[in-house]
């Protein structure tokens, strides 16, 4: 099955340039490649001056991948991961997600015309997740089991060959990742003095590594896991048994750990400091450059996913609304204490 022909101007059927088109020479693309796009990558990169002076940095700087056409950075891999799949002539795709994956792989299927299959953890995704994939198309089997039993399953029906598989152990998936350094370090104009990014199964983890290692960089990465795996309120790296451990354990990366009271603190600091509003888990990378666990005076931290992904945890900590009547000396009463925030 073929999407239909990209209009001639342009030859996704998108204006805006897709990433596979602005990496092709480093990405395994042919000319024969169909390019499945939704407008991936090329994600602001946003100095972030208020958490700079928190955390005792000259500079920091926020990859904002909550960008990406889906809200997370799944997207680069994704795109890559299905235009492969259907050059390689598959008939639909697979994967088991915490839910930015499943999302991200339900777009992409649609886009390709290909039918998607996600498999869910019962109970321990956010319903914000859930909705948008299945908003998008992809018939979602919720599965009485964790993350990890959801995985095995995938696997073996990627095995079986009815499915291809698009979680980050698709080599693909990990090649598109690659993409979020090389625009680092084209954008800062050389590599920074280090990166830092939470760690769910650890595929982002590998592919940064790999990244880092093409451009013959030894850019310090810090990935940083939840405390407790199994059962973080971080529901987007809530992982047992992270398949790609031995992968980000080769790399090099430094592995810390952070509490669910650090990552609920590092995400609302991001937020009311910097107008910034991400899902609990994508708050991990700034928790270790909060703590003093990435050294030097220029850091990275990548931001996976946005906050509208898991507004439930956000209605769980943001402060609640004040009812008033639409009186203005009422209005303005209630206002009262609300003061402005000096600019940096
Ligand atoms: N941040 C977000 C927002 C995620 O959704 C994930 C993983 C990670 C970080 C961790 O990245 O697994 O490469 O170490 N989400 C997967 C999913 C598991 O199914 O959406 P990782």
């Amino acid at each position: 099955m073929t999407p239909p022909a990209a209009p001639e101007s342009s030859r996704s059927a998108a204006m805006t340039r897709p990433l596979i088109e602005r990496f092709r020479d480093r990405l395994p693309v042919t000319e024969a490649t169909p390019i499945v796009s939704l407008g991936e990558g090329s994600t602001p990169l946003l100095a972030a001056p208020r958490l700079a002076e928190a955390a005792g940095v000259r500079e920091l700087w926020l990859k904002w991948e909550a960008s990406n056409p889906t809200g997370s950075y799944k997207d680069r891999g994704m795109t890559l991961a299905v235009s492969k799949a259907l050059e390689d002539g598959a008939e639909a795709v697979i994967c088991a997600s915490t839910g930015n994956t499943a999302a991200s792989a339900a777009a992409y299927a649609t886009r390709a015309g290909l039918p998607a299959l996600v498999l869910t953890p019962q109970g321990a995704v956010s319903g914000a997740k859930l909705a948008q994939t299945r908003m998008l198309g992809a018939t979602v089997l919720e599965v009485r089991g964790d993350f990890d039993e959801a995985l095995s399953a995938a696997q073996e029906l990627g095995r079986r060959g009815t499915h291809a598989l698009v979680n980050s152990l698709n080599p693909n998936r990990r090649a598109g990742q690659k993409t979020a350094v090389f625009e680092v370090v084209e954008e800062l104009g050389g590599p920074p003095d280090g990166f830092a990014l939470p760690y769910g199964g650890g595929g982002n983890t590998s592919s940064y590594a790999q990244a880092l290692a093409e451009l013959g960089l030894a850019t310090p990465l810090v990935s940083v896991e939840a405390v407790d795996r199994r059962a973080t309120l971080a529901t987007a790296i809530r992982i047992g048994d992270p398949v790609h451990a031995p992968a980000v354990e080769r790399s090099g990366a430094r592995v810390v750990s952070a509490t669910d009271d650090e990552l609920v603190d590092a995400w609302r600091l991001l937020a009311s400091s910097e107008g910034l509003f991400c899902e609990p888990s994508s708050a991990a990378g700034l928790v270790a450059v909060l703590r003093g666990d990435v050294e030097g005076d220029r850091v990275v931290v990548t931001i996976t996913g946005h906050g509208l992904k898991d507004p439930a945890a956000a209605d769980r900590f943001a402060p609640a609304p004040t009812v008033v009547e639409p009186d203005p000396d009422a209005i303005a009463g209630a206002a009262r204490g609300a003061t402005r925030r000096d600019a940096p």
